[in-house]
């Protein structure tokens, strides 16, 4: 049975987010030629956020808003979640009131539990474990700009810097599309046991490879996409500023030198917000070969998607009989008036 919620990859198979992808893309071809599906229609999405965000909540908010639905901001302390309300009655109360839930959280545990007491979808806008929404975001973007003559299955993709969610993540969806997918990291800021596990379980079925090195040579060699993101840290072991230089810079800061090893073609991501000057030189988030703004804006193509599939995989045939009773209601009661 196909997963009625967005929590992890991990759970659907390659065919079935490719489907996803193909809807994203498609629906993006229909925005730009200025057609936009009632899609959802009567829908209301309700996001939940445990932290800021601009991406994410921007691109979910507008992707409702452009076919047809309506999305509720439901800002820290804004709802009762975490204060008053367990998490489960939260999740019992907000399947009555919206269609589907995106809920960004401090811990994955939370998002799964969202899940597990829902009747209508959650889908997962990041936690401390993975951020699977930008997993499609990035899928789309890496299409859009393939290697000419080069297929997704023969693209090597490299993270470069601290193993945070979003180096996860993009291990995920790589190894499981079949690509060769390599975290450039310093040791105890690498992809860990579980997170080699996942990978190699994907390998297995997709035909991808997965490797950790300290060593840039190894790692940028024939590189096509190199990818990096902040080096905070996550959560309880935040990073000062000084901490996070001296673990990372200069080694594993994407700039020119980097990009020059990798193949001639190369294309620099990164989720955003960016720490200029930190992971990533300005000389190459400016440079032509950044696509980090495409990226960006893919993070709505992908909301689109998600959005259209998991309400699609929820709707039931309309039921003539029971609207006309229902119509024969309200005219009574407004006759009664
Ligand atoms: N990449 C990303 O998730 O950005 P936001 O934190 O701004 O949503």
């Amino acid at each position: 049975m196909t997963n009625r919620n967005f929590i992890d990859t991990t759970d659907f198979t390659k065919e079935e987010l490719m489907k996803i992808v193909n809807l994203s893309l498609a629906l993006k071809k229909c925005v730009k030629a200025g057609y936009y599906p009632p899609l959802l229609k009567n829908k209301t999405l309700g996001m939940i956020f445990q932290q800021s965000s601009t991406r994410t909540r921007v691109s979910f908010e507008t992707a409702m808003e452009q076919l047809g639905g309506h999305a509720q901001y439901l800002a820290p302390g804004q709802i009762q979640l975490g204060g008053h309300e367990t998490i489960e009655d939260t999740s019992c109360v907000l399947s009555r009131l919206v269609d589907i839930i995106m809920a960004r959280v401090d811990r994955h545990k939370s998002v799964v539990d969202l899940a597990n007491n829902a009747t209508i979808p959650v889908i997962n806008a990041m936690s401390d474990y993975n951020h699977p929404t930008q997993e499609l975001g990035d899928l789309c973007t890496m299409i859009e700009h393939l290697p000419v003559g080069k297929k997704l299955e023969n693209c090597k993709v490299v993270f470069v810097g601290d193993a945070t969610q979003v180096c996860v993540s993009l291990m995920m969806i790589t190894t499981k599309m079949g690509m060769n997918f390599v975290h450039f990291g310093p040791k105890g800021y690498q992809l860990r046991d579980e997170h080699i596990k996942i990978a190699e379980a994907n390998c297995k079925v997709s035909g991808g490879t997965v490797m950790i090195t300290e060593n840039e040579d190894e790692a940028m060699k024939d590189a096509d996409f190199v990818y990096t993101d902040v080096w905070y840290g996550l959560y309880d072991a935040e990073l000062s500023e000084e901490e996070r230089m001296a673990i990372f810079y200069p080694k594993y800061q994407v700039d020119a030198e980097m990009i020059a090893k990798a193949s001639p073609h190369i294309k620099f991501m990164h989720c955003l917000p960016a720490s200029r000057g930190e992971e990533v030189n300005t000389n190459v988030i400016d440079a032509e070969c950044s696509i980090v703004f495409d990226e960006a804006e893919n993070r709505l193509t992908a909301m689109r998607g998600i959005l259209v599939y998991f309400l699609k995989l929820m709707e039931k045939p309309i039921d003539g009989k029971a609207q006309d009773l229902a119509k024969k209601d309200l005219y009574d009661a407004l006759i009664a008036l």
